[in-house]
């Protein structure tokens, strides 16, 4: 298994990507239960995290399995889980490479996981492996960021946002810088929590910032016929002027 950069990390997730980590696009959660509910087979949500989206599908009465490259992320959601009574099936695996037994009619990947997978062959490996898992007439939905140009010209480590939760004594500062060899965005975070003696430095996994085009050519070239962008998480046409993409991309004969 790969190095998991979100080792150290994994504790601090759900402070800083609660419920509402899409602050001007309502819906999230809501978009990706109703999707759900419209599947016939068990949903499988690839990069599925500490079960932010998860938890709440699985309250729904919906069949969920959750991979993650995570270990950790991955013991957090089965903690969380247990306290609620649910038993979600769980996975650590690659989202590159899994292999599964089953096929399905929705595959889903939330909030920028895609973003992960820095290698353009890898990438492709994905979409391939992700439209060999899924019955005709299935989707995969996922979701990336367009980054714009502010981003992609950050030479050294740029403070964008802090994060704080008073009663835990715990202040994450956020940090980007773009790699101009490697093209992709490197994120920091530096950690202040009361519990530790000294602050800490955790660097996530690099971030690729796909262009529309390029996911376009990416699942085009794994076999998807049916591609639909939105902007938001009522089915809104994609325009170019906005920072999110919502993928629903189809396998059909
Ligand atoms: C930004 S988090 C999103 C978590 C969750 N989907 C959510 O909505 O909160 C990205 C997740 O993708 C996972 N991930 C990154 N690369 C992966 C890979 N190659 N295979 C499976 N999971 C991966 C990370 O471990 C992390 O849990």
């Amino acid at each position: 298994m790969e190095t998991d950069n979100f080792k150290n990390f994994a504790k601090y997730y759900d402070l800083i990507y609660g419920l509402d980590t899409y602050k001007d696009q309502p819906g999230e959660i809501q978009f990706f239960i109703q999707e759900a509910k419209e599947s016939n087979t068990s949903v499988l949500e690839l990069g599925c995290g500490t079960g932010r989206v998860l938890i709440p599908t699985a309250q729904s009465d919906i069949d969920i399995i959750g991979l993650d490259i995570s270990k950790e992320m991955l013991e957090i959601l089965e903690q969380k889980a247990v306290e609620l009574d649910l038993g979600p099936k769980l996975i650590h695996a690659n989202m590159v490479d899994f292999k599964l037994d089953d096929k399905f009619d929705l595959i889903t990947i939330p909030l920028n996981s895609i973003h992960h997978i820095i290698d353009k062959k890898e990438q492709l490996k994905m979409f391939r492996n992700i439209y060999l898992h899924l019955n005709y007439g299935g989707k995969c939905i996922f979701t990336n960021q367009f980054y714009n140009s502010d981003f992609l010209s950050l030479k050294e480590y740029t403070f964008i946002e802090t994060y704080k939760e008073n009663t835990l004594g715990i202040e994450l500062d956020l940090y980007l810088k773009f790699d101009e060899n490697k093209k992709t965005l490197k994120e920091r975070f530096v950690i202040f929590d009361k519990n530790l003696d000294e602050e800490q430095t955790c660097d996530l996994m690099d971030l690729y910032p796909f262009t529309k085009n390029e996911i376009e050519t990416l699942v085009c070239n794994a076999g998807f016929k049916k591609i639909k962008v939105y902007q938001n998480f009522q089915y809104t046409p994609y325009e170019d002027t906005s920072d999110l993409g919502v993928w629903v991309i189809s396998k059909i004969n």
